[in-house]
């Protein structure tokens, strides 16, 4: 393949996009590192939590303008509650700070906001932003930016295969009868079709209890990039990455 070096916003990036390769549907990302990026600056763990939230802006421009149909944001997970009062504090009136700042432009560009996540036990600011986001931006036909808030995987799965299970009961079937799309349904992001590429920033390598069923076919893409320094050019690269995959879905 033909392979060039070019500049992208700072970064040199080996490849290019192909015109004929298909771009990933749905992107999710695993947006870690911003306690090491503050760490690394002698600042406090929110700092960069802030400038977290000033590169999903930014990142979310940049996979709309590509075409991207869904992206979906780990913002905070329900083991998340675990950290200390103040960091979740701050962690809970960031979706405040971004919808009240950042909604205009989405509804300009064309961009839904979508929710997954366990609502009940959010404070009621972080939840009427939430909500009034979700309303402002349900006419929009762009990019869905989906944002997983108090969300954990485990229990979204049994929740669902509890759904699917109540239903079979409900038409007079066994549990026997039990199939994929029966618990699909009753999935969080049911409607969003699952992820084409995961990425994960900050050089971990593992799932942290996100989205385990929707993953089983997805490409994975690792980045050492902490995610208050991931760039466009960082994402374009994932991208390239994405389109020399062969995804085979168990086949050959
Ligand atoms: C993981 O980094 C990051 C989080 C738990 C929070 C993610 C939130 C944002 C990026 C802000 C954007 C949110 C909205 C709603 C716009 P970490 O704190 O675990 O980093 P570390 O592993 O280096 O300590």
């Amino acid at each position: 393949m033909f392979k060039k070096l070019f500049r992208q916003n700072e970064n040199f990036i080996d490849g290019e996009l192909s015109p004929e390769l298909p771009l990933p549907k749905h992107v999710a990302i695993i947006m870690d590192g911003n306690g090491r990026w503050a760490k690394k600056r002698l600042l406090p763990r929110i700092a960069g939590h802030k400038e977290g939230m000033n590169v999903v802006k930014k990142i979310t421009r940049y996979a709309n303008s590509l075409g991207i149909e869904v992206l979906t944001l780990y913002a905070f997970s329900t083991e998340n509650w675990k950290r200390p009062t103040d960091e979740v504090d701050y962690l809970m009136k960031l979706p405040v700070e971004f919808f009240d700042t950042f909604v205009p432009e989405l509804v300009e560009q064309n961009v839904r906001i979508n929710v997954m996540g366990y609502r009940d036990n959010l404070p009621l600011h972080t939840l009427r932003a939430v909500e009034n986001a979700i309303e402002r931006t349900k006419h929009c036909t762009g990019l869905v930016l989906n944002f997983a808030l108090n969300y954990g995987s485990r229990a979204e799965i049994i929740s669902a295969a509890k759904e699917a299970v109540r239903e079979l009961e409900k038409a007079g079937k066994s549990a026997e009868e039990l199939r994929e799309s029966d618990i699909e349904k009753y999935l969080m992001s049911s409607g969003l079709g699952d992820p084409d590429l995961l990425i994960r920033t900050s050089g971990e390598l593992r799932l942290s209890n996100f989205m385990l069923w929707q993953l089983a076919y997805s490409e994975f893409y690792f980045t050492d990039v902490h995610w208050p320094d991931f760039t466009e050019g960082n994402f374009l690269e994932a991208m390239i990455d994405f389109q020399n995959r062969s995804r085979r879905y168990g086949g050959l």
